[in-house]
């Protein structure tokens, strides 16, 4: 079954067509990273107008891509959610228009499954059950996946996701949007030994994560080195350094407390924020002490793509799923609501 999958839940169109039997075909990413930079942060609008401009050129360009043309798609699939509204109405329209006119069934999937099931697109994927630690831009889980549509949530973060941590911390060291990758480069030469920044809720039982009073503290040592007169480029980057590794313990700590509270042994990271390369140091020593092991997708599927969608919808609508008539854009969309297709075992 060959299947169209259509991303256009925040900043990113995203395009791609996969296929059942011959994994993916072909994958296309336009990013608007530079058009909302201006502003520091995405504007919705905006996006939602570019979504408008970019996503027919760009399932053009994967269809050619792959030699192939619209009859030739057995279904398509869409981001219904979680997003920005007005973006996901974007991916809906065209996805339901487009079906209608092929005569074929389509989709609304859930963003955060797409990227709990990015790293299935890599040449060895995790068996199920596996612990899923998401991290993104808008959402910090640790799940327990038994199959395709069995989540059950283990903990998530009580204010900031962690991405959005990163991204605030970029803005505070005066670094441009999307901050996640400028920070990490920062940390990259910062001293590792001048602060040590709390690892928020590590200290108490439990698996949630609480990324807000990281930020206050991130706030209060820039303010006090600018006070100082010391906010120069080695201090930027010690802070940077000291967040990033505040980050990455808190989520350390709290992924193995996740795989010693379910006995499991493999541990799924996706989202934005699994791209970083630090994360995936750290836990892949952590892991193979426990004789356990870590999957990523790929670094280009690591932040929002059309491939996980078009993946996602691919298994389900294999199991028989497809939407009614109406088209679906649901901004929250908690994903333990999501169930196993009535079909798969
Ligand atoms: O999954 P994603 O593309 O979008 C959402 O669904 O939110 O994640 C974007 C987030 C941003 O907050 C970005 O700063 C962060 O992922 N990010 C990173 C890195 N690359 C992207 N954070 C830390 N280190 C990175 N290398
Ligand atoms: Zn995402």
């Amino acid at each position: 079954m060959r299947v169209l999958g259509i991303e256009t839940s925040c900043d990113e169109t995203g395009v791609a067509l996969y296929d059942t039997e011959h994994g993916l075909l072909a994958d296309a990413l336009y990013s608007q990273v530079a058009m909302h930079a201006d502003f520091g942060g995405v504007v919705p609008e905006l996006a939602s107008r570019d979504h408008t401009r970019k996503l027919l050129p760009l399932i053009q360009e994967v269809l050619d891509d792959a030699g192939l043309g619209r009859a030739d798609l057995d279904g398509i699939a869409y981001t219904a959610g979680p997003g920005l509204v007005g973006a996901l109405m974007v991916g809906a329209a065209t996805a339901h228009g487009m079906a209608r006119a092929l005569g074929i069934p389509v989709l609304g999937v859930h963003h955060m499954e797409g990227h709990l099931l990015a790293p299935m697109l890599e040449d060895a994927p995790p068996a199920f059950p596996f612990v899923a630690l998401l991290v993104s831009g808008g959402h910090t889980q640790l799940v327990a996946v038994g199959g395709l549509g069995d989540y059950r949530l283990l903990g998530e973060s009580v204010d900031d996701a962690a991405g959005e941590a990163f991204d605030k911390t970029a803005k505070l060291l005066g670094l441009p949007y999307p901050g996640g990758p400028q920070v990490a480069r920062l940390a990259e030469s910062g001293d590792p030994s001048r602060f040590r920044f709390p690892r928020p809720m590590t200290d108490r039982p439990g698996l949630d994560f609480s990324f807000s009073g990281l930020k206050t503290h991130t706030l209060t040592t820039v303010n006090a080195l600018r006070e100082a007169g010391t906010l120069d480029d080695a201090g930027r980057a010690d802070i940077a350094r000291a967040f990033e590794d505040a980050v990455i313990d808190t989520l350390a700590i709290k992924c193995r407390r996740a795989l010693d509270e379910t006995g499991l042994e493999r541990l799924v990271v996706a989202g934005g924020v699994s791209a970083n390369v630090r994360l995936r140091e750290r836990l892949d020593g952590e892991l193979a002490k426990r004789r356990a092991r870590a999957y990523y997708p790929r670094g280009r599927f690591c932040t929002d793509n059309g491939a996980m969608i078009a993946y996602v919808g691919a298994q389900r609508l294999l199991a028989g799923e497809r939407d009614a008539d109406a088209m679906l854009a649901t901004p929250r969309w908690p994903l333990a609501e999501l169930k196993a297709p009535a079909t798969a075992s």
